[in-house]
């Protein structure tokens, strides 16, 4: 019988990008599939926390082993903000223009500008907990640039490139993006699975 597996997301972009990865053999079930309409708390301080928080509530609510991800922009000269608050940085149901401008402002005239991209996943086996980690390290430039990707991508210059994530096609983001790293290093774990 085929094997299932619930991506505890409700982007269904992300969720059909993953779906890709997952070896044959395995079927991939979103949220809606399993009637999972609520939205499911990130109330923990750290990603790997998160991302724990979101598996463990599809596994204990509805029983299915289940995947969930979380990432976060770690800033050095910011100590690690706006790491897991990286989506309401600017405030609750702020968006990627004021939480881009709140980073900006932030590292005004500071040199000191590097920062990563970090994503973590949790696959849990029954009651266990696995996990897998990407990184993409980098530097805030000082104004935004390019118009691909979403979220701090035009502010994000990869180590290794002179230009932003924005300025990527999404083929080249991710190949040495968090999230592609992390994803391939779980597709890497599914295979044997
Ligand atoms: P999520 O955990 O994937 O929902 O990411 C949380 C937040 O981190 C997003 O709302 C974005 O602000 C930011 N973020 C995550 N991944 C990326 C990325 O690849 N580029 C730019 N921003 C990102």
């Amino acid at each position: 019988m085929e094997k299932e597996l619930v991506f505890a997301t409700h982007n269904p972009h992300k969720f059909e990008e993953v779906q890709q990865m997952m070896p044959k053999g395995l079927r991939l079930l979103s949220l809606s599939d399993i009637g999972c309409t609520e939205e499911i708390p990130e109330t923990e301080q750290t990603l790997e926390g998160n991302a724990r928080l979101k598996a463990q509530h599809v596994r204990q609510r509805y029983g299915y082993d289940c995947i969930a991800d979380d990432t976060g922009l770690e800033v050095d000269a910011l100590n690690g903000a706006p790491g897991v608050y990286s989506a309401r940085y600017a405030g609750p149901g702020a968006d990627a223009q004021a939480n881009t401008a709140k980073l900006l402002q932030a590292l005004s005239g500071n040199a000191r500008r590097n920062a990563r991209f970090r994503t973590v996943i949790v696959l849990t086996e029954g009651s266990a907990f696995r996990y897998f980690e990407g990184v993409a390290e980098g530097e805030i430039l000082e104004a935004p640039r390019g118009h691909g990707g979403f979220g701090y991508d035009p502010v994000f210059r990869p180590s290794g490139y002179s230009c932003s994530f924005a300025e990527l096609t999404p083929e080249e983001k991710n190949a040495i993006s968090h999230r592609g790293k992390a994803f391939r290093a779980l597709q890497d774990y599914m295979a044997r699975y």
